[in-house]
Parts: C-alpha cells; sequence; structure tokens
C-alpha cells in the first residue's frame, strides 16, 4: 500500500464520496494546470469535431498549427462541403492518416444536404457521420454542447483502469464507468482535465505516480502497482502499432504528399512511394487510394488527389 493513501480497499465499487472525491481532484488540478489548446477555446461543435478527428491518432501538440489552418480555411461544414475532397486532403497536411480529411468531407457533405449544416447534437446523429465512432461522438456531445457524457480514449482508459478500478476493464466497462464519474454540469473541464493527467502523468509506459495529483487515490498504486499493468489489458489501450518504416502506410502517405502538389504519372508511382523495386506494391496501394475516394485516375496514365 502507497504512504498515506486514500484509495477505497480493493475490489469493492467506488463508492459515491470516493466518485465524488476523484471528480474533485480532476477538476482541482485542471483548474490551475489544464492546458490552453486551441479548439478548447471554441464550443463550435464543427470546430470541435474537427479537432477531435485530428486528434484520433495524432499528439495534441502536433495538432495546433494544421487546426488552425484548417479551421481558418473551412470554417463551417458548408465551407468544408463546396470545397472539394482533394482540396480537404491538401489542407490536411502534416497530420498523417488522410482517410480521416475525406471522412470530415463527407461528414461536412452529409450535414448539409440532411440537417442545415449543423453538426447533429445527439449521440445517435453524430454516430452516422462518416468516421464518427463512439468515442468522437461523445468528445462532441462533451466538448461542443457540454453535455455530461464520459468521454473515453486510450489515455482515459488506461487512468481509469488504474486509479479507479486497480484492474482491467472492457470498453463498455470503461465507458459505463466513465458516465458514472462526471461531475454534474462540469463534465467539460473533468473530461478536458482527464485527458491532460494522462498524457502528463498516467502514460502507458513510464506513468508518473509519486508525482501525479491522483497518485493518493490510485488504486492500483495503493496495492503496490502490481503486474500485469491493468491499463495493458484494457480495452482500447496499449495496442502497439506496426512499424511506420517501410509499412504501406508510409508509402501511401508519400503518394499523398506528392500529389498534393498535382497529379503523378502511374509510371511514377513506385518511385514516389519509396518501392522503385515494388511497382506491383504501388499499383496496388494506388488502387486503394483509388477504392476509398482519396485519388482518381486522370485518363489511362496519371493520379491525382480525387476532386482537386
Ligand atoms: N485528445 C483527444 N481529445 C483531446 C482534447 N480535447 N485535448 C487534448 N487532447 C485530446
Amino acid at each position: 500500500m502507497a504512504p498515506g493513501s486514500d484509495a477505497p480497499p480493493s475490489d469493492a465499487p467506488p463508492s459515491a464520496a470516493s466518485r465524488a472525491g476523484f471528480a474533485r481532484a480532476v477538476l482541482d488540478w485542471g483548474e490551475v494546470n489544464r492546458r490552453m489548446l486551441p479548439w478548447r477555446r471554441s464550443r463550435d461543435p464543427w470546430q470541435v469535431l474537427v479537432s477531435e478527428v485530428m486528434l484520433q491518432q495524432t499528439q495534441a501538440s502536433r495538432v495546433i498549427e494544421p487546426f488552425h489552418r484548417f479551421v481558418d480555411r473551412f470554417p463551417t461544414p458548408s465551407a468544408c462541403a463546396s470545397a472539394g475532397p482533394g482540396e480537404v486532403v491538401r489542407q490536411w497536411a502534416g497530420l498523417g492518416y488522410n482517410r480521416r480529411a475525406l471522412n470530415l468531407h463527407r461528414s461536412a457533405v452529409r450535414v448539409v444536404e440532411r440537417n442545415g449544416g449543423r453538426i447533429p447534437a445527439d449521440l445517435a446523429g453524430l454516430l452516422e457521420l462518416p468516421g464518427v465512432g463512439p468515442y468522437t461522438a461523445r468528445a462532441v456531445l462533451s466538448f461542443a454542447f457540454e453535455i455530461d457524457v464520459g468521454v473515453v480514449d486510450t489515455n482515459v482508459g488506461r487512468l481509469l483502469a488504474r486509479a479507479v478500478v486497480g484492474r482491467s476493464l472492457s470498453a463498455a466497462e470503461a465507458q459505463a464507468l466513465a458516465d458514472d464519474l462526471v461531475p454534474v454540469g462540469q463534465g467539460w473541464a473533468y473530461n478536458q482535465t482527464l485527458f491532460d493527467l494522462g498524457a502528463r502523468y498516467c502514460t502507458a509506459r513510464a506513468p508518473e505516480c509519486a508525482a501525479c495529483p491522483l497518485g493518493r487515490r490510485c488504486r492500483w498504486r495503493a496495492a503496490g502497482s502490481p503486474l500485469p499493468d491493468p491499463a495493458r489489458s484494457s480495452a482500447g489501450t496499449a495496442r502497439r502499432q506496426a512499424p511506420f518504416a517501410g509499412s504501406d502506410r508510409q508509402g501511401r502517405g508519400r503518394i499523398v504528399a506528392a500529389l498534393r502538389s498535382g497529379p503523378v504519372a502511374l509510371g511514377d508511382v513506385a518511385g514516389v512511394a519509396g518501392w522503385p523495386e515494388q511497382p506491383e506494391r504501388a499499383r496496388r496501394v494506388a488502387g486503394e487510394l483509388v477504392e476509398e475516394g482519396l485519388a482518381c485516375r486522370v485518363g489511362n496514365e496519371r493520379l491525382a488527389l480525387a476532386g482537386a
């Protein structure tokens, strides 16, 4: 047991008092320490959606500049919908996973066609948008509409597993627990702060428990941080990505980066992808880009960004 621990005994579900104490500790720390990130200044549902899609697979520090650029160029869903998908992919430069840009464009077209250009304010409506899953839908509900729901990404799932229950959590358990813990009327600040605590202290590989403001109430720490780390097997957490170097994803990224400057001759695609000796592989990946709607053929000889 960690010295001076306030954590409840293991196995008992967290009591109402311990849930409230947890939320209070999160909010108190956040009031002073929460990061001032540009998307946190906005409650505009489109801007919040854009930021959360960008943050799905990219660190916050790397999202700041592309976020400003993107919302300056596409301040509303209708501005985005009336641009071609190629232009949207071009503005996605620096972020990778270009499919996300295409899905944002499709979402913009959809809300313009079916919802008067407004991002839906309910879970079911948000989940119908391309590329919007349970995490992103709840992030928009909390961060744009200030609805009190739990927002569980990888970092938050890890923190809840360790600090609140001290065991691994399935996705459904993590969501139910997160919903239960949100302090009434303060979900926005609470959820944003959990991201910062997860990123700063409750990290995947080297958690800084001694410095963590939740350390005294953390169940895993109170039990002596036994292995296996509960975060390891929790849903949605700790999955290692396959190496990027030499992957299809790397070649895809290179092809899309070249297409941002203009069409590429089909005969040059393998070289552009970094696979001059693997024209078959380059053809397959280029075919996938076309199939997904990111790229299109121009005549028989060239590949271009779709709708650019
Ligand atoms: N990761 C996902 N959403 C985030 C947010 N709103 N702020 C910081 N990091 C995040």
